[in-house]
């Protein structure tokens, strides 16, 4: 089974994620990952991030190409060989954040970047959205990189919202404006009963 957990920048994902680690409700052998990766896609996909001037066509596809090493190196090869996964950001990420990117570039940026997915990208069986008000977020966040600004977070909301629409039995809304021990107890009992089914 594959989770993935999304949210905007500042939702407490990571946080989430450490305390999911560090949880007895994962199984043993569960592989934790994240996007952008730690390969050396994901290394320019960073780079893409600090570059102000980046091109959002060409720095969607840098992280659709980490995207395609991720699948190849580590998600499908856990997934065969049984174990769970949990990714911190997957496709999701750039349907979203890409969507906002690349608004007014195509009639329908989200559709344009899910087409460039669709033919070989590995759906996730679960994904839990951490949802909180983009004001929330960049003053958790403090706006470390130029994706990180209400307006823009406030896209990337929206497009995270259609998602939602589109699948609604995939997502699994948690409130990300609790404390963050409210918000990890949550995901932990939802990554619980997901995983022992
Ligand atoms: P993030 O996981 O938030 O990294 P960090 O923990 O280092 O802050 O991701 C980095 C940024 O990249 C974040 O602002 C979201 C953005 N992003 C996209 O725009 N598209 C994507 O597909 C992914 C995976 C991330």
């Amino acid at each position: 089974m594959l989770v993935t957990l999304e949210g905007l920048d500042g939702s407490g994902k990571t946080t989430c994620v450490e305390a999911l680690e560090a949880s007895t409700a994962v199984p043993e052998g569960t592989v934790f990952t994240r996007e952008p990766t730690g390969s050396w896609y994901g290394d320019a996909v960073r780079r893409s991030i600090r570059d102000d001037d980046a091109d959002p066509l060409a720095e969607l596809f840098l992280y659709t190409a980490d995207h395609a090493d991720h699948i190849a190196n580590t998600i499908e090869p856990a997934l065969d060989g049984g174990q769970a996964v949990i990714s911190d950001r997957y496709s999701d990420s750039r349907y979203a954040y890409q969507g906002a990117t690349l608004d007014g570039r195509f009639d329908d940026p989200v559709a344009f970047v899910q087409d460039v997915h669709e033919p070989w990208t590995r759906p996730p069986d679960a994904t839990l959205y951490l949802d909180v008000d983009p004001e929330t977020a960049t003053q958790r966040s403090g706006a470390a990189n130029k994706f990180e600004t209400v307006d823009y977070l406030e896209r990337v909301r929206e497009n995270y919202e259609r998602l939602i629409e589109e699948e609604p039995d995939r997502f699994h809304r948690i409130d990300a404006s609790k404390s963050a021990d409210a918000v990890v107890e949550t995901v932990i009992d939802t990554v619980d009963s997901l995983v022992r089914g």
